[in-house]
């Protein structure tokens, strides 16, 4: 067990089986994690960001020492106001690699203080993508086995709603 707390940023829109696959082995090894959903106004996703939370909510709500938060803005300035050092990230095959060295090395540039430690995805949900689960869901596929069963309704009520 890591003392402190640790971020897991991301859009999570919306939050797949592989998110919370991570952030339930993240919470035994830290003391608090904090799932951080960034709010990016140039980027419009699916959900808002207030469903995105909500969602969030419900799929860990098991998990006791996890904070469901929202930051704008660049992410080491998040984590200076959060009191945390520690980025995590989740891998789930080479195709990832190349984005999250990227970003690892330029938050490592501008906060040398911060460090980005890496999970490998449970082979189950390597294949498991928030954009997968988008585009399944708008055509009425089945995502039962890439979401949490809580979350199934609000995602395909989004769906439902905006073919009305
Ligand atoms: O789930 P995603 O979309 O892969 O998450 C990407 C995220 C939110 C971690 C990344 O885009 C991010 O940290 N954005 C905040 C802006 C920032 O700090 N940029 C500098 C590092 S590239």
């Amino acid at each position: 067990m890591y003392k402190g707390r640790c971020v897991y940023p991301g859009s999570f829109d919306p939050v797949t089986l592989g998110h919370v696959d991570l952030i339930e082995r993240a919470a035994k090894l830290y003391d608090e994690v904090i799932v951080a959903v960034l709010n990016n106004p140039d980027k419009n996703g699916k959900f808002s960001i207030e469903m995105r939370l909500s969602m969030l909510g419900k799929a860990c709500a098991h998990i006791h020492n996890v904070r469901i938060d929202s930051f704008g803005g660049l992410l080491v300035d998040y984590l200076r106001k959060a009191e945390a050092s520690i980025v995590l990230r989740g891998l789930r095959a080479v195709m990832d690699f190349e984005n999250e060295f990227r970003m690892a090395q330029v938050n490592r540039q501008i906060a040398p203080g911060i460090e980005t430690l890496f999970m490998m995805t449970s082979p189950a949900y390597a294949y498991v993508s928030s954009s997968a689960v988008r585009q399944i869901a708008a055509f009425g596929g089945d995502i039962t086995t890439l979401v949490p069963q809580v979350i199934i309704t609000d995602i395909q009520n989004a769906y439902a709603d905006a073919s009305t």
